[in-house]
């Protein structure tokens, strides 16, 4: 049997970063919003029963129309609101989804240029294991800030660099989600929701290509170059 999954993407911040006054979901990418981008990463996950896009408030109807007309067969893809953060925007995701699915898939709309051998292994880790993420380690050496006001050189072969796509089995995430809004709670991903609020340990699948997060002028720079080749 095919286990089903659904796909929550948070695309409801208003990319302040990015600086184009309007939200970053909607910035155009070679003809296509970017959420739309994304999105057209997933259209070939045939376990992808249903799909959620969380929006900016007000926005609903502009990031259903970029939406119109994209080629999913075999799933459903609805737009709800989204809330002040994106940890409130992806509760909301989860509490509008329909399907009894296994497992929840999250991806941030900012990531248009994720691998499907990434989303792959993702989706088949969280199967085995109830929790998996994409991360990559950096490239760069890293330092952190001591006490005494000086930096001090962390080892690079030992950290990842979190991104998504991040899935879990659903009842995991809703209890991660539930008992965060109970105690107050705030993470700035899922994993680390669902490894302080249930102690899941939380399987790490080194990403497989460009998984660039628009955040920046250049990272769209960048992205816009790849993607209109
Ligand atoms: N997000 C969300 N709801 C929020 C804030 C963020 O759904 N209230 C989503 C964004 O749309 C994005 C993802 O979470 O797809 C990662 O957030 P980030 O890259 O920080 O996007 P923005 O919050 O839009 O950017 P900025 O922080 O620069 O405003
Ligand atoms: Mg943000």
């Amino acid at each position: 049997m095919i286990e089903t999954t659904a796909l929550i993407v948070p695309a409801a911040g208003s990319g302040t970063r990015l600086g184009m006054g309007r939200p970053k979901a909607l910035i155009d990418v070679g003809g296509l919003a970017l959420v739309r981008r994304t999105l057209m990463r997933f259209v070939r996950v045939s376990e992808i029963v249903e799909a959620l896009v969380v929006a900016p408030g007000g926005f609903i109807p502009d990031i259903q129309q970029a939406l119109v007309g994209l080629d999913w067969p075999g799933c459903e893809v609805r737009v709800v609101a989204g809330g002040d953060s994106r940890q409130e925007s992806v509760r909301r995701g989860i509490e509008a989804l329909l399907s009894p699915v296994e497992t929840v898939c999250i991806h941030d709309a900012a990531r248009p240029l994720v691998s499907q051998a990434t989303i792959q292994a993702v989706l088949a880790a969280a199967r085995a294991m109830g929790a998996a993420i994409a991360a990559s380690r950096p490239a760069d050496s890293v330092r952190e800030d001591t006490a005494d006001g000086k930096t001090r050189p962390l080892d690079r072969s030992r950290l990842w660099l979190v991104e998504t796509p991040q899935a879990f089995a659903t009842d995991l995430l809703r209890r991660a989600h539930d008992r965060a809004r109970a105690t107050g709670v705030v993470a700035t991903d899922d994993a680390s929701l669902v490894e302080s609020c249930c102690g899941q340990a939380v399987r790490i699948v080194e990403s497989e290509g460009l998984n660039v997060k628009v955040t920046r002028a250049d990272d769209l720079k960048l992205v816009r170059r790849i993607l209109e080749r």
